[in-house]
């Protein structure tokens, strides 16, 4: 194949799984700790604030304390290099950390939202938030107490951006999945789009995903060598 021009990138949890920030359903993921119908629903949500809001506390210190690992940083310098050759790297991610931008991602579509802003529910504005979220909070676009949620796309809710995921997908000449078990859609079905736009697809992660079968190559390991090793071979 040339030298790609436009890669469309999808991360999900397994490319921050060496910085440790814990996966979803990998033995002893985040899904097997806790129930997420309790704890990433906009019901649970309203049924029990504090409890979700706790949760997602303990994750954004998590986030907080956490470092960028080599294949954020891989995926940074791909960025720029690609975009040097005058071609473009879209970086979408399932994640709701800020690892790619702190690795030096400059444009990171967040689909399912970002822990490190707060959403007022009163009036909707949103906040960079970095300490914890709770029911005490008040908006500080708005003032109302009591109406701030983290900023994450929950189960049932529309995930974020999908009108420029898709404008970038139809234009991407690679697609590559890291770290992700392709077990949520929509974006467990962007490979299967990607293919049927004729675009070449590789799946990059620890094992084989839900959807590994859609993928025409593959590269297992570790997204800090796997990824790193992937990117190097494109020159990148
Ligand atoms: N390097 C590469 N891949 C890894 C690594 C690693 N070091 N560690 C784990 N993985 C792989 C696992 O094998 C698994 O296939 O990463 C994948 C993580 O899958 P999930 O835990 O399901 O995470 P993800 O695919 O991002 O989940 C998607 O589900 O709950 C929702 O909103 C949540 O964004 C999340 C979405």
């Amino acid at each position: 194949m040339d030298d790609p021009k436009n890669i469309f990138v999808l991360t999900g949890a397994g490319v921050s799984a060496e910085s440790g920030l814990g996966t979803f359903r990998d033995r002893g993921g985040i899904w097997a700790r806790f129930d997420p119908m309790k704890l990433a629903t906009p019901e649970a949500y309203a049924a029990d604030p504090d409890t979700v809001l706790d949760f997602y506390d303990h994750r954004r210190r998590g986030v907080v304390a956490a470092a960028p690992n080599a294949a954020h940083a891989a995926l940074a310098r791909a960025e720029a290099r690609l975009a040097e050759r005058g071609g473009r790297l879209f970086l979408c991610t399932q994640n709701v950390d800020d690892l790619h931008e702190r690795a030096g991602s400059r444009a990171v579509v967040h689909m399912h939202g970002e822990l490190l802003k707060a959403r007022c529910t009163a009036c909707e504005a949103v906040t960079p938030w970095r300490d914890d979220l709770n029911r005490a909070s008040a908006c500080p676009a708005c003032g109302i107490g009591g109406r701030m949620r983290p900023d994450v796309v929950w189960f049932g809710e529309m995930p974020m951006h999908l009108a420029a995921i898709e404008d970038a997908l139809a234009a991407a000449d690679l697609f590559v999945a890291v770290g992700t078990s392709g077990a949520v859609y929509p974006a467990a079905g962007y490979v299967r789009q990607a293919r049927a736009l004729g675009i070449s697809t590789c799946e990059i992660n620890l094992e084989p995903s839900d959807n590994a079968d859609a993928f025409d190559d593959a590269r297992y390991g570790p997204a800090s060598t796997a990824l790193t090793g992937f990117l190097a071979d494109l020159g990148l």
